[in-house]
């Protein structure tokens, strides 16, 4: 069998619409060919994020019921602390409901202007939140990250040495290193055991901190079960356990891997630092007990971390990916290789050789994919990062993806057959793709609203 079936039987459904042709057509136009801003009933199977878009349970629903919305010392929010250090080990919980906001607590209280801030590959709020502070945010991923088709496990890994030689040259500039698990920007590989240790004993002999981006670490902590030796037999959450322990905190956007639509959190040994977040924490999100989240979501977040390590769902959740990504490849569709753990990544320069970078080949995949049928994805390329140079012409990125990001407990198989063979239909008529051109574009982070029209 290609996929285990489904662990869970389904209880409550959400209706989604097929559209015709021309609706979707009609759809496209309105928003200038930029599936951001088409709305989400016209849609049918949504890929643009596994963010904040899993389905909860029923533990998880029942659990709503039960949130305490105190004030001050919740019972939920008890619940969700012991959850955290239960899993992490670490000793303080700051809440917060969402990922950025506790990269921006973090970075605004750790860095200075013209720090540097080292990570495996940062991902893109990460980055800004760095950024934001006047620090340099530093990629440090292992070179094989950089080959899409080359499969070997673990491309999500840190360049240690590259590590080491940064610190022993400009330790004083670098207040802490990060590593993000899974690596969400190079293909949600994951990263091994080995490399995290060995992170560890780097950022310990230059005496820095180290804390861990674990919005993925349950998949993270999957494929070390699989592909690493010495773990097969190690429970997941254990495994995690572990992962956890060769840092000194981490922070967690919950609307990954503690399949929940809203969350987040921080996690830190030092008290000194949860001190001054806890202080900036009020005045931004809410009083420590809570953050920025009802009881009800703290319930949600404390079922979900356990419901997100249960080894028949990490099985079957990285399966259901990994046989997306196979169909495709199958058809002789290029993807970044291997499968990682929340998305598949098509080359889209592979797909559509006859559209040259400046016409965006992964938009015009995105296109294509609206408008044959209603499936949308993310373009992660010329858009996303081509900038205007100073000469006025556009930058290209090495790669031009598209990312088909899968939601967690929400699609069936049948859907993730639906997607492949959509997307195999359009493969073998790829010569009808057009090149796009902008027609509006706005100075920072133009993908999410910039306006294009196809060329003729
Ligand atoms: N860190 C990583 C590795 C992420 O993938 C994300 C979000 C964040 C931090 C920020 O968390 O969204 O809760 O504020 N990634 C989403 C994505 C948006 O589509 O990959 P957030």
């Amino acid at each position: 069998m290609k996929f285990p079936a489904e662990p869970f039987r389904i209880k409550v459904v959400e209706r989604i619409r097929q559209t015709t042709r021309d609706e979707r057509e009609q759809c496209l136009q309105k928003a200038g060919m930029n599936v951001f801003s088409i709305k989400s009933d016209s849609i049918y199977v949504d890929l643009l994020t596994d963010s904040g878009t899993g389905a909860m349970s029923d533990e998880q629903w029942a659990g709503l019921m039960v949130g305490d919305e105190s004030y001050a010392g919740s019972r939920s929010y008890f619940k969700f602390e012991k959850a955290i250090l239960d899993i992490t080990g670490y000793k303080e919980v700051i809440p917060t409901h969402q990922g950025r906001v506790a990269e921006n607590l973090l970075f605004s209280t750790i860095c200075k202007p013209g720090d540097i801030v080292p990570n495996n590959t940062h991902f893109d709020t990460t980055r800004a939140n760095v950024e934001a502070n006047h620090a340099e945010a530093c990629d440090l991923p292992v070179k094989e990250a950089l080959q899409p088709s080359l499969e070997k496990p673990f491309k999500g890994n840190m360049d240690v040495k590259k590590l080491d030689a940064l610190l022993t040259e400009k330790r004083d500039k670098i207040p802490m290193v990060v590593m993000t698990v899974t690596n969400n920007s190079m293909g949600g590989q994951p990263v091994s055991m080995e490399n995290i240790r060995e992170t560890s004993k780097v950022c310990k002999k230059h005496g820095v901190m180290f804390l861990i981006d674990c919005a993925r670490f349950a998949e993270n902590s999957w494929f070390i079960h699989e592909l690493e030796s010495g773990y097969k037999n190690k429970e997941i959450i254990d495994i995690a356990r572990e992962l956890f322990s060769y840092a000194d905190g981490c922070w967690m956007s919950s609307k990954k891997d503690a399949l929940v639509n809203i969350g987040g959190f921080i996690a830190l040994n030092d008290i000194e630092l949860t001190k001054q977040i806890q202080n900036k924490l009020i005045l931004i999100e809410g009083f420590p007990t809570y953050g920025g989240l009802a009881g009800r979501d703290l319930e949600a977040i404390a079922r979900g971390l356990y419901e997100g390590l249960n080894q028949d769902y990490l099985q079957y959740r990285t399966a259901q990916v990994r046989y997306l990504g196979e169909m495709l490849l199958e058809a002789g569709i290029s993807i970044v290789r291997p499968v990682g753990g929340h998305a598949v990544f098509i080359d889209a320069k592979h797909f559509a050789p006859h559209i040259p970078q400046e016409q965006f080949p992964g938009v015009a995949l995105t296109v294509a994919m609206y408008r044959e049928g209603g499936i949308r994805g993310v373009e992660i390329g010329s858009l996303m990062f081509g900038k205007n140079g100073s000469n006025g012409k556009d930058s290209h990125p090495p790669l031009e993806l598209v990312r088909l990001a899968v939601p967690r407990r929400v699609y069936t198989t049948a859907h993730m057959t639906y997607v492949a063979e959509k997307i195999i239909e359009i493969f073998k008529q790829r010569e009808k793709m057009k090149g796009l051109r902008l027609t509006y574009e706005a100075p920072m982070l133009r993908h999410f609203t910039a306006r294009m029209e196809e060329i003729d």
